[in-house]
């Protein structure tokens, strides 16, 4: 690969070399900034400065970074930080790297909460989402889980930092509470969602695995979280879940299988459907106190109805598949025969007659 020299250049010829060499205008533009200890705030600076040298000294470290982001590395992991909802966030290989999508579920917790309000943030990773919240609205009580004490390690230091008081707790989804009577007026989570096989991992290696997948399908956790988060909201109270792109119909059809009301979804930045909730009815919901025995049984029904329609669209995807193959070795076969000399189907001729005559 030629390489371009970084030393004894300016800013801007160093800005110039990392985009010829591969990286976006926005990714050389920050990494140069983090290198130079500038905040992300000020690429102004950088254009206004851009025939000042590189300092020699951070030429190889620029390198370095150069080489780690072309091999796929997020660009939040080389600088250590993330902005989210306003938030410098730290973050390193223990968490996912937030995403601006999410960002989406944060503005629709706000919209629902009071304050003084309880929230509840399952999967909580580098705090993103508690902390957005804590921010947005100080009186709120903040919740936040996590499966990870690696994990929680970067949200609670991301609190303490941000001067942001939530009460963080390890273990997996609602068994992580330290009192299980908790009763929460909303309860967010942007739980692992992608499929065990989806080619789309590859691309994320470098994130920790456990944030990522979710069974064959990607629904395991947003199934769990939501057959058990009706114990643990308040009357009214609202469940609002992040999932894949193309999982929205699935996650309304889970919420509303498990009783909840109002069920809806939200769109992203790119207008994807990326978010769905809806809102606890003790009336409805199968955890609550005041079901009727019919609904109840209803409710159950249907939650089975939903894995049995889930697992007949599996059935279906291998009957094709295994359909395609056998397709193709029919094919395969046909084609064979089709190759095969004029004279093959006569009897099989003695092996001895191709062995040279003194055996
Ligand atoms: C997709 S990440 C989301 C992180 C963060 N909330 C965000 O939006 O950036 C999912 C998080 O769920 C956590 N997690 C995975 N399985 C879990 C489980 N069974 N119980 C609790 N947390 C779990 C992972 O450790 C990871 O931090």
């Amino acid at each position: 690969m030629t390489t371009v020299n970084l030393t004894q250049t300016t800013l801007g010829q160093a800005l110039a070399s990392l985009q010829t060499r591969g990286l976006d205008r926005l990714d050389a533009q920050l990494l140069l900034l983090h290198l130079l200890d500038k905040p992300v705030r000020q690429r102004g600076w950088l254009l206004s400065h851009d025939d000042e040298p590189l300092p020699p000294v951070l030429a190889m470290s620029l390198e370095t970074l150069l080489q780690r982001r072309l091999a796929g590395e997020p660009l939040a992991y080389l600088t250590g930080h993330k902005e989210f909802f306003g938030l410098d966030l730290a973050v390193d290989d223990r968490v996912l790297v937030p995403r601006p999508d999410t960002e989406t579920l944060v503005n629709w917790a706000l919209e629902r909460l009071d304050s003084r309000q309880r929230v509840l943030d399952l999967g909580t990773g580098s705090g993103a989402i508690a902390l957005a919240l804590k921010a947005s609205q100080p009186t709120l009580s903040v919740q936040a889980t996590d499966f990870s004490p690696a994990a929680l390690a970067v949200a609670a230091a991301n609190a303490q930092r941000l001067k942001l008081h939530v009460s963080f707790h390890q273990g997996a989804w609602f068994g992580a509470l330290p009192e299980p009577e908790a009763r929460f007026d909303c309860i967010v989570s942007n739980p692992p969602y992608i499929a065990e096989l989806d080619p789309h991992l590859a691309s994320l290696k470098f994130e920790p695995a456990p944030a990522l997948s979710s069974g064959p399908d990607g629904l395991r956790d947003l199934r769990q979280i939501i057959s058990q988060a009706p114990g643990y909201l308040t009357p009214g109270g609202w469940l609002l879940l992040e999932h894949g792109y193309d999982q929205a119909q699935a996650v309304r059809h889970l919420l509303s299988a498990a009783g909840f009301m109002q069920v809806q979804s939200r769109r992203d930045l790119a207008g994807i459907e990326r978010c769905s909730g809806g809102q606890f009815n003790p009336s409805i919901n199968k955890h609550s106190t005041m079901t009727h025995p019919i609904e109840e049984r209803l409710t159950h029904l249907e939650v089975k109805a939903s894995f049995a329609e889930d697992l007949l669209d599996k059935l279906d995807q291998i009957i094709t598949r295994q359909q395609d193959q056998i397709d193709r070795l029919t094919r395969e076969v046909q084609w064979l025969s089709q190759q095969a000399p004029p004279d093959a189907a006569a009897a099989p001729r003695n092996l001895r007659d191709d062995l040279p005559p003194h055996y």
